[in-house]
């Protein structure tokens, strides 16, 4: 039987963890995978806690709170908000789908 192993620099470590705002009472947690090609740094996966009452319902509507609120460095790709373009397509729950039309409850 073949073996295989990763190499040292491809395994997954600990990321930041981003908590609410104070006084947020409707909380949810996302984890996303993270990683910088121009670093030699490992992946990693952060955690971003999100006010759900200041939030709209799609992941991507997460993902956009996030980038404009809690860590501007977070980077995706959208265009159409509509399920149309494909653009958003990423792994959400370990599913392919289009974030714009993933419910995040
Ligand atoms: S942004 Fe176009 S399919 Fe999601």
């Amino acid at each position: 039987m073949a073996e295989f192993s990763l190499p040292a620099n491809s395994k997954i470590k600990a990321g930041k963890i981003h908590k609410a705002p104070e006084g947020a009472t409707d909380i949810k947690s996302f984890y996303v995978y993270r990683y910088n090609p121009d670093s030699e740094e490992n992946p990693c996966v952060d955690v971003f806690e999100v006010d759900m009452g200041s939030c709209g319902p799609m992941v991507l509507d997460a993902l956009i709170k996030i980038k404009n609120e809690m860590d501007s460095s977070l980077t995706f790709r959208r265009s159409c908000r509509e399920g149309v373009c494909g653009s958003c397509a990423m792994n959400v729950d370990g599913t392919n789908t289009l974030s714009c039309i993933k419910a995040i409850r």
